[in-house]
């Protein structure tokens, strides 16, 4: 087991200060989640899956219960999951009334000859899968709601909110995605990464989520990503596979992670955070954000930190 290393994060965003330890509270717990998969022999997907449908079942974060609100009103998630063994990839977008989109994301992945279902045929394989659903607007929080009445109120462009550090104050209208990375006691990668997008975003839209190597990317011979972050910029600059690659050319996670997002800042404008295991199993949680919840667990320690620089540890 000594191969296994996990890292979650709870999305890159101007998280308010008194959401700091709820949202530690949170990506630990997930994290924990995904380690026991690991720790009885699971594969990295599926330790993967464990610990995004915790983080979407927890109302702290915008994916599953919790998600944020369209311009209508409405609720929109998006989900990935990538197998680095394999190489299979499984993607959904825009589906609203699926308790855990990452489950359907695998169900895509494992069980369809496609890579990425929207919409209404989405939910429909859900159903044929017996996949458990629910009434979208019970995936809604109280606070869900207030964000959307302040998003209605001041008309706030999307694109600005997260469109680069100085723009991310506190209280702007946010939240943020969740990510999972994994290797399991074999060394096999995964990836998964979920959200319900922005508050205000166009009904329709679906953001880097829903685009394997944007959002998300793994490949067993180099490392793999989760990404969070301003939806359109990480897909213009294809964040998750921008650090794949120069890890593939020798650049270690922690350096690669910074490059990639440096690359998006300058290119894209974009703010956000990513997450990133190599193939030898060195791990990294960077971010350009004013914080980024993260937790970490290898060898019998937990990692975790919410602000830049910080990186606190303590026994498993
Ligand atoms: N970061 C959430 C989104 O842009 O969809």
């Amino acid at each position: 087991m000594e191969n296994c290393v996990l890292v979650v994060h709870g999305g890159a965003w101007a998280l308010p200060l008194n959401k700091i330890e709820v949202s530690r509270e949170g990506v630990e717990a997930a994290a924990r989640e995904g380690w026991k998969h690991l720790m009885q022999g699971a594969s990295a997907v599926t330790a993967v899956q464990a610990a995004i449908a915790a983080l979407e079942d927890n109302p702290e974060f915008d994916a599953g219960y919790g998600s944020v609100m369209n311009d209508l009103g409405e609720v929109e998630m998006d989900a990935l999951i990538m197998d680095g063994k394999a190489m299979r990839s499984g993607a959904v977008g825009a589906v609203s009334c699926v308790k855990n989109p990452i489950k359907l994301a695998r169900h895509v992945m494992e069980n369809t000859e496609h890579t990425f279902l929207v919409g209404a045929g989405a939910e429909r394989q859900a159903k044929l899968a017996g996949l458990e659903e629910v009434e979208p607007s019970s995936m809604v929080t109280k606070e869900g709601k207030e964000e959307f009445e302040n998003y209605k109120h001041y008309s706030s462009a999307v694109n600005s909110l997260y469109s680069g550090r100085a723009l991310l104050t506190e209280g702007c209208i946010g939240h943020d995605t969740v990510g999972c990375v994994a290797m399991d006691y074999q060394g096999n990668l995964a990836c998964g990464t979920s959200t319900g997008g922005i508050t205000g975003k166009m009904a329709g839209r679906v953001g880097a989520v829903g685009c394997i190597g944007c959002g998300g990317y793994a490949d067993n011979q180099v490392g793999c990503a989760s990404t969070t972050g301003h939806g359109e910029s990480l897909t213009k600059a294809c964040l998750a596979y921008s650090a794949i690659n120069f890890m593939e050319q020798g650049i270690p996670p922690h350096k690669a992670g910074k490059k990639a997002l440096k690359r998006m800042l300058d290119k894209v404008g974009g703010a956000g955070g990513i997450i990133l295991i190599d193939k030898n199993g060195d791990w990294s949680a960077d971010f350009i954000t004013e914080r980024m919840a993260w937790a970490a667990i290898k060898g019998d320690i937990v990692y975790s930190g919410v602000h830049p620089g910080e990186k606190l540890e303590k026994p498993l």
